[in-house]
């Protein structure tokens, strides 16, 4: 059931003939992240038990979560089949946020249980910082800054390059993307883009020139991921379309870690077929791997934590979405947000 941008849906059963929306019973619910403070209080507001520890390992979670209807999430807790497994009254699993790639989606489909998401939420503020790192990259504001706070001036060093007239290829032109796109377009930038369910006569809607993937690569000046991490989506950025870019491309990741091969976006660098890349997802979150932090260390790299929907208003925007899902499913004939 889940699937496709927000829309409105509802969980309904056939009771004598006629369609009626069901309600999901849920008393107790446990939030294991650092979700904004909004949502605990709307649900308890709402009449439910809540409780809110962060920091858990999977033991204590598990512990937790024994008699609860319902668990909130944002991208820490890894809801995977152990933890699903081991919590016999669990019906929904919301997270604040719009992927679910730390939710067991399969294996909680298969138990019955249903995943919630805010899509949309913190699409804006993902969106900011991308057109931030793009500015970023294009004028050294973290390598000047960092320079100038150990005491040098180097003014030549940092030289940078302006945006208009440069192209942005945005891969992904789903809600981020498209709002990327459209800001981008006020620094003069020519905007090209590829979506496989975008029809060109609609990216064209948005001031973007779709194209293929082998056309995109030579044309690109800075590169921008905005793709869920699927099969199809995995190392989009890699080698080969890497040899194919214009020397001294730039790249910029607030999607999810995956999507640029990190290792191949290493060497690119290194050698100068990469001009620097921005850079706030990773594979492995936090990163320890030796590789990965040479790879942040690297000084063409900007690289953030994971911060893309790390604002007041995101993070306030997500936490009442997710709390009013989970009051509205608790509520006979109410409507239900998808994932
Ligand atoms: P969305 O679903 O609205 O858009 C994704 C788009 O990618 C869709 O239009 C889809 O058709 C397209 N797509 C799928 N496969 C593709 C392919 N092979 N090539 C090109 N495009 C492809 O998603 P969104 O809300 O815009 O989010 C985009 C990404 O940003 C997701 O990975 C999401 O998890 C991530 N995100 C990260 C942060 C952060 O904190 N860094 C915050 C919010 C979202
Ligand atoms: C998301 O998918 O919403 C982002 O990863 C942001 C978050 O950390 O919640």
């Amino acid at each position: 059931w889940s699937s496709g941008g927000g829309s409105v849906i509802k969980l309904r059963y056939l009771a004598l003939g006629q369609q009626t929306a069901m309600a999901i019973p849920v008393k107790k619910i446990f939030i294991s992240d650092a979700v904004h403070e909004s949502c605990a209080e709307l649900l308890r507001d709402a009449g439910f038990e809540v409780e809110q520890k962060t920091k858990l390992t999977e033991e204590q979670l598990i512990k937790e979560i024994q008699d609860v209807e319902a668990l909130i999430v944002r991208s820490e807790t890894k809801v995977k089949n152990s933890v699903l497994n081991s919590a016999p009254k669990l019906r929904v699993v919301g997270r604040a946020g719009t992927g679910v790639d730390n939710i067991d989606v399969e294996a909680a489909t298969k138990k019955g249980i249903i995943v919630l998401n805010t899509p949309g939420g913190n699409s804006i503020s993902a969106c900011e910082l991308t057109c931030a790192l793009v500015v970023a990259l294009a004028r050294n504001v973290p390598s000047g800054c960092q320079s100038l706070k150990e005491g040098r001036w180097d003014r030549k060093l940092y030289t940078g390059e302006e945006l208009l007239g440069k192209t942005l290829a945005v891969l992904g032109l789903g809600r981020i993307g498209r709002e990327v796109a459209s800001r981008m377009k006020a620094f003069g930038m020519r905007i090209i883009g590829f979506d496989p369910i975008v029809s060109a006569e609609s990216a064209a809607a948005l001031g973007i020139d779709k194209m293929d993937l082998p056309e995109i690569w030579p044309l690109a000046d800075y590169i921008t991921v905005h793709t869920p991490l699927i099969p199809q989506t995995k190392n989009l950025i890699n080698e080969d379309s890497l040899n194919k870019c214009k020397p001294g491309v730039k790249v910029i990741n607030v999607a999810r870690g995956g999507i640029v091969d990190e290792k191949a976006l290493l060497e690119a660098l290194k050698d100068g077929r990469c001009g620097g890349a921005a850079i706030d997802v990773f594979t492995e979150e936090p990163p320890k791997s030796e590789w990965l932090l040479e790879f942040i260390k690297h000084p063409k790299v900007i690289a953030t934590p994971h911060l893309g929907a790390s604002t007041v208003e995101a993070q306030t925007r997500v936490a009442v979405e997710i709390a009013e899902q989970l009051i509205s499913i608790a509520k006979p004939g109410e409507g239900l947000a998808g994932v």
